[in-house]
């Protein structure tokens, strides 16, 4: 019998898994400099927590999850987004009676049921943040930033902000029942899936990618013509804090978001000549409802997923070559039982001192290590042999120019330490 991965997921293995330790660094510190502290949430939680908070007709909740049972019977579903389990946490965690606000990010996989393709997996990571405990929309506005931030830092170019209002339970209302007048007439004319959003959530209908849809929907009753007087100042303060940061941001008054826990600012990174979703880095907004949804106090919350595997694509697709270092230091290649000895001390030495270093052990001769050293892409190779252990030397050789030099056996660590330029001490 032969094993296969799963579809829709993907091994990340030498080569490509120093890319995503680049992004992720980048991400950490962005976040310390925000002051954003991380939380780690289990990839699986109560299937209901899912169903309540994100929101039971949405696609994710009604077509995408990966929902098991456990021995004991119980529901569980494996997260298809970070902000549910984050909540559950706070609320759980009784954070919301500390002082506030309380800012995390957090990196991991997801899981969503959906047909893969490029950017869309069935395993998946996102890099998230979520906020709560004010309604500040600098705050709102300081977190867009960041994740604009995160894809400049990474080298991607042509990043912009998709911003939207889709209100709160006040103004929303009002705008349903126009929307829904606006609508009835074209019922026919909108897909099967805008069918049933019609009855159960119509201002989806508005950011659906079905192009019967968007032809209806061209001239429908805007939901940022309808915001009442908390959500319009609100909206028009997070784009003058855009405008102050320097965001490139663009209305798009049909942004609504697939998950139904948004209220007030919804937002999209857009990639600008990135077809299909790909082309979709990134969203989030705010959530002022979802705490108490899930059983916490009133508390208002905002945030961000962003795609990591939609990061990767969009830096191949702009061929950014991230400053990955490749290869070890020093390779050590010993000649003699003795000096084989020794290099067993030596390679501790410059690890200890902070080099990346590797030797051979598969008593290859003098060739098949020079051979492995190049594999290993290293920068000097360090030969010991019997001749020169007995006078306690040992040859060092850059890869790349051939040149070569003999030091003092118990210098080497020092030496690859300062020429590599990691001094540690
Ligand atoms: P979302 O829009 O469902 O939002 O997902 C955020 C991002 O995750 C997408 O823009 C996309 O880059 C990536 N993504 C989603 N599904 C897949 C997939 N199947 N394969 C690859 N990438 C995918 C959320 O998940 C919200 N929790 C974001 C949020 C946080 N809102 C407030 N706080």
């Amino acid at each position: 019998m032969s094993f296969r991965i799963p579809r829709g997921t993907v091994d990340l293995m030498s080569g490509e898994v120093e890319k995503w330790q680049y992004i992720e660094d980048k991400a950490r510190e962005l976040c310390r400099r925000y002051h954003f502290s991380e939380i780690r949430t289990p990839i699986f939680e109560q299937t209901e927590l899912f169903q309540r908070g994100v929101g039971e007709t949405t696609d994710v909740v009604s077509k995408e999850m990966y929902t098991f049972l456990d021995r004991g019977g119980r529901s569980l579903t494996l997260r298809p987004e970070g902000t549910a389990g984050v909540v559950r946490s706070f609320v759980e965690k009784k954070v919301y009676g500390e002082p506030q606000p309380t800012k995390w990010y957090y990196i991991g996989q997801m899981y969503r049921y959906e047909r893969p393709q490029a950017g869309r997996q069935r395993q998946f990571h996102q890099f998230g943040i979520e906020a709560f405990g004010a309604t500040d929309p600098a705050l709102d506005a300081e977190l867009i930033d960041l994740g604009w931030q995160f894809y400049h830092s990474v080298g991607i170019r042509g990043v912009k902000v998709a911003l939207n209002s889709v209100g709160c339970s006040t103004c929303r209302p009002r705008h349903r029942e126009k929307l829904v007048a606006y609508l009835t007439p074209h019922k026919e004319a909108l897909c099967k899936d805008c069918q049933t959003r019609f009855d159960q959530n119509p201002m989806r209908i508005l950011d659906c990618k079905n192009e019967g849809c968007q032809q209806v929907t061209h001239d429908a009753p805007r939901m940022v013509d309808y915001l009442c007087e908390e959500c319009e100042p609100h909206f028009e303060a997070v784009k003058e804090n855009l405008d102050l940061l320097d965001v490139e941001w663009f209305l798009d008054t049909r942004l609504v978001r697939g998950l139904d826990y948004y209220t007030q600012t919804a937002f999209e990174y857009i990639l600008e000549g990135q077809g299909g979703h790909a082309g979709s880095l990134g969203g989030g907004g705010r959530y002022n409802g979802l705490v108490q949804e899930v059983g916490g106090p009133e508390m208002p919350g905002v945030g961000f997923g962003l795609g990591l595997e939609r990061v990767m694509l969009a830096l191949d697709s702009q061929e950014v070559k991230l400053p990955i270092a490749h290869g070890v230091d020093c390779y050590i290649v010993s000649l003699g039982d003795n000096a084989k000895k020794r290099s067993v001390l030596l390679l501790k030495e410059l690890r200890q001192s902070g080099s990346t270093a590797e030797r051979d052990y598969l008593d290859r001769k003098m060739k098949g290590q020079l051979k492995a050293a190049d594999r290993a892409q290293a920068r000097f190779v360090a030969i010991l042999g019997e001749n020169e252990l007995e006078k306690n030397q040992i040859v060092v050789k850059e890869m790349a120019t051939g040149e070569q030099t003999t030091i003092q056996l118990d210098k080497l660590a020092t030496y690859i330490r300062e020429i590599s330029g990691k001094d540690h001490s």
